[in-house]
């Protein structure tokens, strides 16, 4: 098999899983963070700032990738690793997703979703077979089925539809991937926030043997308690030696309750997206870099932090360099927020290993949102 879960141990206090997830292109340990390369770039970070911070795996999009360059570019060039000269792990979402939320005039039929690019315009078409086409030409480590996401709020004749939908779909998925021995399909879990739906959705996805499942269809806009309350409906029906993978999710408080829940896996555009907005996370939660009233602050940005960013740069100058829309500054509190959520799973999987999980997520609220939320 392409990628293989190692279950390492479970913390006593709260359940978590620590694990190893071997892939063609490395291990890593888990509970992990994926940062997003839509893409095949990180925003603004080099493979060599990616790997100094720790970062074992990254997501990449198939939607994205199939508009531009293509992906016969990516084959062309020797696989999306050789590409963008990544040579850790990569996982690519299937665009069973982006195509709902980006493109234009959608049509969806039980054959795929026929669509409008949303950069030019062009008439495209998405089905399981495009999909696995595509994700096999990228050659990602982890692939993910083609699925339907429903919207939040939706009806439940709608979500029922679109999870009977997504299993057919899946069964396609597997007809058509054609690099097993090197790829590992992921299936994924749909259902909105209806409990008997979830748990429909987690026996047919898991009936079908998969290298791993991903649970979807969740941070679309509901409340964060319903999300957790989704997760508790959906881990325990899932197989133990397998990884589970979080689609979509990164708050710092959603990456440590996700964990308690059994989830292995995460990815989020959330650190690059709002670091090119100047504002960042850290160990007392967050700080917008841009306000006014850091432009005497001659301080780092987290002085808990020991990355590149808060050892050499502060405040004073992130703020400035932000305001003037210079380059350098999302660099940098880029690379601060990749940092932080990296250490923060790397503090989770130490709790875990001292089976003092709970402790260490009351601890950090305090501390991150002045709450035990
Ligand atoms: N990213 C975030 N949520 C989802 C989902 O439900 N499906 C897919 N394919 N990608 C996602
Ligand atoms: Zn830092």
């Amino acid at each position: 098999m392409a990628v293989r879960y190692e279950l390492i141990k479970t913390c006593r206090q709260s359940g978590a899983r620590l694990g190893r997830l071997h892939t063609p292109h490395g291990t890593v340990e888990t509970p992990v963070f994926m940062p997003v390369g839509t893409l095949a770039t990180v925003k603004t970070m080099s493979p060599e700032e990616l790997k100094e911070m720790g970062s074992g795996i990254i997501l990449s999009n198939t939607y994205h990738l199939y508009l531009r360059p293509g992906h016969e570019v990516v084959r062309e060039a020797g696989g999306l690793h050789r590409f963008m000269n990544w040579d850790r792990a990569i996982l690519t979402d299937s665009g069973g997703f982006q195509v709902f939320s980006l493109a234009d005039l959608r049509k969806i039929s039980e054959e795929g979703v026929s669509f409008r690019s949303h950069l030019s315009g062009e008439p495209l078409f998405l089905s399981p077979e495009k999909s696995m086409e595509i994700q096999n030409a990228l050659g990602a480590d982890i692939i993910m089925a083609f699925d339907e996401c429903p919207p939040y709020p939706a009806e439940r004749d709608y979500v029922k539809a679109s999870l009977d939908r997504t299993y057919r779909w899946l069964k396609r998925c597997t007809e058509a991937h054609s690099r097993k021995e090197d790829q590992a399909l992921f299936g994924i879990i749909q259902g909105g926030m209806y409990r008997d739906l979830r748990e429909e959705s987690a026996r047919l996805i898991t009936s079908i043997d998969l290298p791993g499942y991903a649970i979807g269809g969740l941070s679309v806009g509901e409340p964060k308690e319903k999300m957790y309350e989704a997760l508790e409906w959906t881990t325990p029906l899932l197989p133990e030696e397998k990884p589970r993978y979080l689609m979509g999710v990164g708050s710092p408080d959603a990456l440590v309750e996700g964990v308690i829940r059994g989830v292995d896996m995460f990815d989020c555009v959330l650190p690059t997206r709002i670091a090119r907005n100047g504002a960042t996370m850290t160990s007392r939660g967050r700080v917008v870099v841009r306000n006014a009233k850091y432009a005497r602050d001659f301080s780092p940005l987290d002085p808990e932090c020991d990355c590149y960013t808060c050892r050499n740069y502060t405040r004073a100058y992130l703020r400035h360099l932000i305001k003037s829309d210079e380059t350098f500054g999302i660099r940098l509190t880029t690379y601060h927020n990749l940092y932080f959520l990296l250490r923060l799973k790397e503090k989770v999987r130490q709790a875990i290993r001292e089976d003092r999980l709970l402790d260490f997520r009351d601890r950090f609220f305090e501390e991150y949102y002045g709450s035990t939320m």
